[in-house]
């Protein structure tokens, strides 16, 4: 068996041999590992650990706040704040931006972060996961403000996501490629199970919430009915279709062997967002599609060219195998 190499070891190669990161950086990416470990140890403990069910509380995206939701904001807001790495964090269950307390030395990162992602699997044992985004606080002067965390996805200096399903997996870039550990339980260790991870460029296997169907645009229609006439159709093959409804659990089934994800734009939705968040979901997730070969629009830009306009904006996200992506991409762009 070859040896092992740990998160560790991976981060400290990335700084010291490649320069893709600095100390504080590689620093913060322990430190988020760490808290969804500690997150991953609260989902696994479920009923035992009275950790599921829903809180009495609305997030500012008016979604009732489910009790893990509010744990794993907590665990991670408490991991990161005392590191040095960090300015200010961002997430889907905090109305407003939480600047690292006095207390502490202000670095110059801005962490974003879904801390739990596919809350509606979370009380039926369904995978769920943990989305961050790292930011670098633009200019030199003291101080942070919301303004200094909207910047385009393309800006990001790492992004990761967590999957907490059959095995624990951790999956990261820095920009030189996708790399994914695994949560080794008994060492207590994040282990390298795959590295330059790559989402072949053509697919069978399309994802998206069928029920929306009477809601959505003809672009997205057209593709779908093309993949559903199958081997008879235009397509001239079969798909298969999946939906978990984890954003984490399809991304990483993507990444696994490919495949597309879609949640689009709706006529439900009059300001022509969809339902994911750029900042927490669909900025972290496009930088790693891309890193791993795959493509991210939304239905008519790269997602990592938005200019975002606020913190909790929503965006329609059409992600994955890369000539598929451009498939809805100019199906949309023909419509227009
Ligand atoms: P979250 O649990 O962080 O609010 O995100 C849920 C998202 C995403 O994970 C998933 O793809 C989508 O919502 C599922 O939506 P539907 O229930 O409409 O299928
Ligand atoms: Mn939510
Ligand atoms: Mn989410
Ligand atoms: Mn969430």
């Amino acid at each position: 068996m070859s040896r092992r190499i740990s998160l560790t070891q991976y981060l400290v190669e990335q700084q010291r041999d490649h320069g893709r990161i600095s100390p504080q950086l590689r620093l913060l990416l322990e430190v988020v590992a760490r808290a969804c470990k500690s997150i991953a140890i609260s989902v696994n403990k479920g009923a035992l650990g009275g950790v599921l069910g829903t809180a009495e509380t609305e997030n500012v995206q008016g979604e009732v706040q489910k009790k893990l939701d509010i744990i794993a904001n907590e665990v991670l807001i408490e991991a990161n704040e005392w590191g040095g790495a960090l300015a200010a964090m961002a997430s889907e269950e905090m109305d407003a931006i939480h600047v690292v307390p006095n207390r502490y030395p202000q670095g110059e990162y801005l962490l974003l972060f879904d801390p739990l992602d596919g809350s509606s699997n979370i009380d039926v044992n369904v995978s769920i996961g943990t989305i961050f985004s790292v930011l670098k606080k633009p200019g030199e002067q003291a101080g942070v403000s919301t303004e200094d965390f909207l910047q385009a996805g393309r800006e990001q200096v790492a992004a990761g996501y967590c999957v907490y399903g059959p095995q624990t997996t951790l999956v990261i870039t820095v920009g030189a490629g996708v790399a994914m550990f695994t949560l080794d339980r008994e060492q207590g260790s994040w282990v390298l199970t795959e590295d330059q991870v790559r989402i072949p460029e053509d697919t069978k296997e399309f994802s998206i919430n069928m029920s929306n169907v009477r809601h959505w645009d003809a672009p997205v229609k057209r593709y779908i009915d093309e993949c559903l006439a199958g081997k008879e159709g235009p397509r001239g093959k079969d798909f298969n279709m999946r939906w978990i409804a984890s954003m984490v659990a399809d991304v990483h089934r993507i990444l696994s062997r490919g495949g597309i994800f879609m949640y689009p734009w709706d006529k439900r939705e009059p300001h022509k967002a969809g339902k994911l968040r750029l900042m927490y979901e669909a900025n972290p997730m496009g930088f790693i599609v891309e890193q791993a070969g795959g493509a991210a629009t939304n239905g008519r830009q790269r997602i990592l060219d938005i200019a975002p306009e606020q913190l909790h904006q929503r965006v329609a996200v059409v992600l994955g195998s890369k000539n598929e992506v451009e498939r809805v991409t100019a199906y949309h762009l023909d419509a227009a």
